[in-house]
């Protein structure tokens, strides 16, 4: 599907926690065309510095019908985001999507395993909310971490949808004390049932862990990747990621985050 250049109003941009905003956007264009898992590059403000847009997932779309607004979650970690922090309501801002390649539904309906490290959130309320509007009955359960308390944002959206949330903080603030990775491994262990699916998004060794994890139980996952991106649009190259060829021989290929990602198969990536 072609992709989209169109500016959108800014209908909020506010604080949900410590370094955490979420912006509402409306662009009836984009919000009827973007799928759960791609992305947007957003263009912060409208001189040529910063040159180089931000890409950010859609955290969730309105349900009006057709959809007409959607969401951004963002964590303010340089200076695009903190500019961004400072946009204001009814300004406009350029985006560039809906991009990427997202997450897919399951082949069948089942136990659905989502896990979230940090910022790792952002993306998964738009896919949640898409698998159980589309009818699949699930189990449905979001394991979440994040460094401290304020990190663990939406808990409670999930929870309306149908979700057992399970917590692991660094500091202990809420939920398991530790990485979330360490305790997903016990956990995991204990239960009768083998996720159909494992949808995962946060940094990169909370995802190797995840995707080893995963192999060892025989269970597919859909890994939705970090990657420094300049165009996202597959021309830059700066989002390459070593992977298996999809036909499984010895060759290995660079991916291009952008474009076959930024949600690519567990076992299709070589983890460096
Ligand atoms: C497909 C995709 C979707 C994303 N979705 C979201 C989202 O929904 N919410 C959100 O908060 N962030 C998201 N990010 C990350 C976000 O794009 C970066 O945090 C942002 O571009 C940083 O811009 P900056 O100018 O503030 O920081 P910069 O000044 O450019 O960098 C500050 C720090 O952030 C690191 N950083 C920059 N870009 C990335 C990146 N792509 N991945 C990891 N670390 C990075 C830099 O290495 C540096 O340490 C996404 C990234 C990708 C690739
Ligand atoms: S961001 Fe330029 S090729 Fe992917």
């Amino acid at each position: 599907m072609s992709l989209l250049l169109r500016n959108a109003e800014v209908l909020f941009n506010d604080p949900v926690s410590v370094g955490l905003y979420h912006m509402g956007l409306r662009c009836p264009e984009i919000a009827a065309r973007i799928q759960p898992g791609q992305f947007l590059m957003v263009r912060v403000l409208e001189t040529l510095d910063p040159l180089l847009r931000r890409p950010f997932a859609v955290h969730r779309v309105y349900s009006n019908d057709p959809p007409t607004s959607f969401e951004i979650l963002y964590r303010v970690v340089g200076r695009g985001t903190r500019i961004l922090a400072e946009v204001l309501p009814r300004t406009s801002l350029s985006l560039l999507g809906p991009l990427g390649s997202g997450f897919r539904p399951p082949d069948q309906d089942g136990f659905m395993l989502m896990i979230a490290g940090g910022i790792g959130i952002a993306p998964l309320p738009f896919l949640a909310e898409t698998l159980v509007e589309s009818g699949l009955r699930g189990p449905y359960v979001l394991w979440f971490g994040g460094k401290s308390a304020g990190d663990l944002v939406c808990v409670e959206h999930f929870q309306n949808l149908g979700f057992a949330v399970e917590l692991a903080t660094e500091d202990g603030s809420a939920g398991r004390k530790g990485l979330v990775t360490q305790h997903l491994e016990k956990w995991m262990s204990r239960q009768a049932e083998r996720p159909t699916m494992v949808y995962s998004c946060g940094p990169h060794p909370m995802q190797r862990q995840v995707a080893e994890l995963v192999r060892q139980l025989g269970v597919k996952s859909q890994l939705s990747m970090e990657a420094l991106m300049a165009c996202g649009v597959g021309t830059c190259l700066s989002c390459s990621l070593r992977c298996r060829p999809p036909d499984r021989g010895q060759d290995l290929y660079y991916a291009n985050v952008c474009q076959e990602g930024p949600v690519l198969l567990g076992e299709d990536i070589v983890w460096e």
